[in-house]
């Protein structure tokens, strides 16, 4: 399961209104794919019995009449996850989610890779999150990684999404290689990890995927102010087109790095030849505008938390981090759509916050 987040405290102080500049820039950046057209990563899928097995709340994990797909449901007895069967020694973990609608506050749907099960004390984990969400607010989701029991240096980004992601399937994607870890949203990529800038940190071990809803009353949304209401149960989350393509391994019988290396030699030399394994310059300039329009918290940023930078935070771009907090929160006006919207004299919104206006009932 994911481990347990430290409370992040978000704090907000005054800053000059860069939004002028960063609405305009809404109106040349193109982001997104629509859903559809998402295909020329040339994604194999696969049947969910064929690759999958319920993890817990079995009662709340309703296969698809296709067999394509499943539904997670949360009810105020369970929520519900399923697993690969497998474990994958790299891989790309892919699937396509549409996320439960209405209030959702407190509900996390996690879609995830994790070997905790097999190695407690040195677990890896690459996690998409997302958050629940209040009527007529944004979804937001978090991604992060977690390598050789590094629990204690969470690696947190936070965005939101230029769709709703309730209203459509959308894919996420997770690649690991052994050099890069790469997420996806559609063909979007929205972050990349180098082992090279991670260290030791970085995720090295077979890792199965894990996709779950759950009820994070306590942290999920707005840092726990909004809990789950069950009013509004049961919160479906659907699955479909899971694709898993990697080296299958079983840690428990292959013991030695060497040895793993080995059996994946091949597996991981077709990994890395995928389109997916590239980054073009098309592909990092989307990535980059990304980043810049819906990026909220970068750990990266976060001096608060982190006195002394993660070594992948030594090279930023100042002028990125100018439009940053110290608390790793992105400044009033900092990029976003939404803020537009305040006044200038409205003062700095803290955007996680900034849900004090909502009809929160
Ligand atoms: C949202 O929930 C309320 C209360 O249960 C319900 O009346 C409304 O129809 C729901 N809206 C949608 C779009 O499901
Ligand atoms: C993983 O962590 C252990 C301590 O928990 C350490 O001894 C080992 O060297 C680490 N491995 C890597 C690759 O950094």
């Amino acid at each position: 399961m994911v481990p347990n987040r430290p409370n992040i405290s978000f704090l907000s102080s005054p800053s000059p209104p860069l939004f002028l500049v960063m609405c305009c820039l809404v109106l040349f950046f193109s982001i997104g794919t629509a859903e559809g057209s998402s295909d020329t990563f040339g994604i194999t899928t696969l049947p969910f019995f064929d690759g999958f097995r319920p993890l817990f709340g079995d009662a709340n994990c309703a296969p698809s009449m296709d067999g394509r797909g499943v539904s997670l449901l949360l009810d105020r007895f369970t929520g519900a996850g399923f697993i690969s069967s497998d474990m994958y020694q790299h891989g790309f973990y892919s699937a396509k989610i549409k996320l439960p609608s209405n209030y959702t506050a407190g509900v996390v749907v996690a879609f995830y890779t994790s070997n905790g099960d097999v190695f407690e004390k040195t677990h890896d984990e690459l996690d998409i999150e997302f958050l629940g969400n209040i009527r007529g607010r944004k979804w937001r989701f978090q991604t992060n990684v977690y390598g050789n029991g590094s629990t204690q240096r969470g690696r947190e980004e936070r965005y939101t999404l230029w769709f709703d992601p309730t209203k459509n399937f959308h894919r996420y994607s997770i690649l690991w290689t052994p050099d890069n870890v790469i997420f996806y949203v559609d063909e979007v990529p929205i972050r990349e990890i180098k082992k090279v800038a991670m260290g030791g940190d970085y995720p090295t071990k077979p890792m199965s995927l894990y996709a779950t809803i759950w009820d994070a009353s306590d942290w999920a949304t707005s840092g726990g102010r909004y809990k789950v209401n069950y009013k509004y149960a049961p919160f479906v989350a659907r699955f479909t087109d899971l694709s898993l393509e990697g080296c299958s391994v079983e840690p428990t019988v292959v013991k030695s790095a060497a040895a793993v290396e080995d059996i994946c030699f091949d597996a991981v030399a077709r990994l890395r030849s995928r389109t997916f394994s590239g980054v073009t310059s098309a592909r990092r300039t989307a990535m980059r505008r990304f980043r810049q329009r819906y990026m909220y918290y970068y750990y990266c940023y976060d001096s608060v938390r982190y006195p002394v930078p993660l070594p992948e935070c030594i090279a930023f771009d100042p002028i990125e981090r100018a439009r940053y907090h110290d608390t790793g929160r992105l400044k009033f006006g900092g990029s976003h759509k939404r803020q537009s919207r305040h006044s200038v004299d409205s003062g700095p919104v803290d955007y996680e916050n900034s849900y004090d206006q909502a009809d929160a009932r």
